[in-house]
């Protein structure tokens, strides 16, 4: 069943995104491959999460309140004020309706992969990894972090959602409460 829903969504991609925003899901499809193998992870669950998580990134935001509305999404303050933030969460409940999957880590993987979840599901923190480290991924520390990701799914999440604050803060940009929430999880808050 995955199989089919990762076809029809490699099919909708073509005309759903930008041709950069495709290279991407592109790009993480790709490291998928050895990083599932690692972290003995299922690799369809996985490009499934993949296939659907930015689906809806280029969606202009009043699109994406609207078809929040209409499907009963709640849409806390900072997504009124940042409706791009709506976008993994709109894309969760698109699988959940399209194709009636239930599936919670993928659901949550790609509801969630902007700002991480406190979670112990391989499946949401290898999304959150792969979308903040593919190959495609230029920023300073990049090679330090694959290498940490790499070694352990643990802890490259803790250094991927580390890495969100920082960036956030020096960038002078929005924090997300559940990167916080997930980073205190993370420091034994459970
Ligand atoms: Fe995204
Ligand atoms: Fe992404």
């Amino acid at each position: 069943m995955y199989r089919q829903v990762i076809e029809y969504l490699k099919t909708i991609r073509k005309f759903m995104v930008s041709r950069q925003r495709a290279a991407h899901i592109q790009r993480m499809e790709e490291d998928a491959r050895e990083f599932s193998k690692l972290h003995k992870v299922s690799y369809e669950k996985l490009q499934l999460a993949i296939c659907a998580h930015d689906l809806f990134r280029d969606i202009e935001p009043e699109k994406l309140i609207k078809i929040s509305r209409i499907w009963g999404l709640k849409i806390t303050k900072l997504e009124k004020f940042a409706p791009v933030l709506l976008h993994g969460k709109v894309a969760s409940e698109y699988l959940r309706n399209r194709f009636n999957l239930k599936d919670i880590e993928i659901l949550d993987a790609v509801a969630y992969h902007t700002s991480g979840i406190p979670t112990d599901s391989s499946i949401v923190r290898s999304l959150v990894i792969l979308d903040t480290l593919e190959h495609g991924r230029t920023f300073k520390g990049a090679d330090e972090l694959r290498a940490i990701a790499k070694r352990s799914l643990n802890e490259g999440y803790v250094e991927v959602i580390k890495n969100k604050i920082e960036y956030a803060l020096n960038k002078g940009l929005l924090v997300l409460p559940k990167t916080v929430e997930t980073w205190n999880f993370l420091r034994g808050v459970r």
